[in-house]
């Protein structure tokens, strides 16, 4: 089956690196029209022109930070100018201020965790919904992680958002059909910087290792999955968490 999404007009947070950039590229080359945002202007300049010119697609971009209502108005602007829709809205940026046991965190860095990982995703949500979504239909998707069902010794904050993203999913999904369809998507570990520290210098050999698949993720793995969730293929799926982790809830160890 040639999964498309032609005609279909997709928003992309920090589609300019990692596994949002694979997302971005995934979704222009099915024929989506995207939109690709984060903090950093050069760097989503760089990629939507890379993209461009990997793909033959339709992409534009504009900078901002996703807890900014003020910057998602402009990315939302911009989209309808540009591209007059908003189908699809991939809530993909997200934040890991704090790596230690739960007992101990701040509230300053538990309340960015909270803001980046679930307020923002819902924000975006809702202004997509009200401004297109309600009206003309659409898919959100979530980007998870499998850290949400399970313990961890020192990333739990984060994996407390994530497990909280999807009851968001599973929530909103119950409010908002049949107009719009949400899912998450779980990523394992998937080689990118902000998983660098789990990683690099051999160390994700030895993850990969317990892993029925034998390898670490790569952003094309999960962006494939999006594209599908997103699409009219997935047209009688809504609510739903999928793993993408390489096996790593099934390993033996
Ligand atoms: N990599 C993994 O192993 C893994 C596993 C499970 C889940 N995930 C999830 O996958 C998603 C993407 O992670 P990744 O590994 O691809 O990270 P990454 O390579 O660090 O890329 C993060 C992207 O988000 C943007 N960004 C970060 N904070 C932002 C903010 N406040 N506002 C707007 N844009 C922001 C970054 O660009 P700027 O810096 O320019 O803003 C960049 O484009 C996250 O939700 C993460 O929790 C990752």
């Amino acid at each position: 089956m040639d999964i498309r999404l032609d005609g279909k007009v997709a928003i992309v947070t920090g589609g300019s690196r990692g596994i949002g950039r694979g997302i971005a590229g995934a979704m222009a080359e099915a024929g989506a029209k995207v939109m690709v945002t984060s903090r950093n202007e050069e760097s989503c300049a760089t990629t939507v022109a890379e993209l461009q010119s990997s793909t033959g697609g339709d992409l534009t971009y504009v900078a901002g930070h996703i807890g900014k209502t003020e910057d998602m108005e402009r990315v939302l602007d911009a989209t309808m100018e540009a591209f007059g829709a908003i189908d699809i809205l991939v809530n993909n940026a997200a934040t890991n201020p704090y790596a230690g046991p739960v007992i101990e965190i701040d509230v300053p860095r538990w309340e960015k965790t909270f803001s980046t990982n679930l307020t923002a995703p819902l924000v975006w949500t809702q202004a997509c919904w009200n401004r297109w979504m309600k009206e003309h239909g659409g898919a959100v998707v979530n980007v998870s992680s499998v850290g949400a069902f399970g313990t961890n010794a020192i990333l739990g904050v984060y994996d407390i958002t994530k497990r909280a993203l999807v009851h968001l999913t599973e929530q909103l999904a119950a409010e908002v059909g049949p107009a719009v369809r949400v899912n998450a998507v779980c990523p394992g570990l998937v080689r990118t910087d902000f998983a660098r520290a789990l990683w690099e210098d051999g160390r994700g050999d030895a993850i990969a290792e317990m892993l029925p698949l034998k390898r670490l993720g790569e952003p094309e793995d999960i962006a494939q999955t999006v594209v599908f969730m997103a699409s009219d293929a997935a047209s009688w799926m809504t609510g739903h968490a999928v793993l993408v982790d390489g096996g790593q809830l099934v390993n033996l160890n």
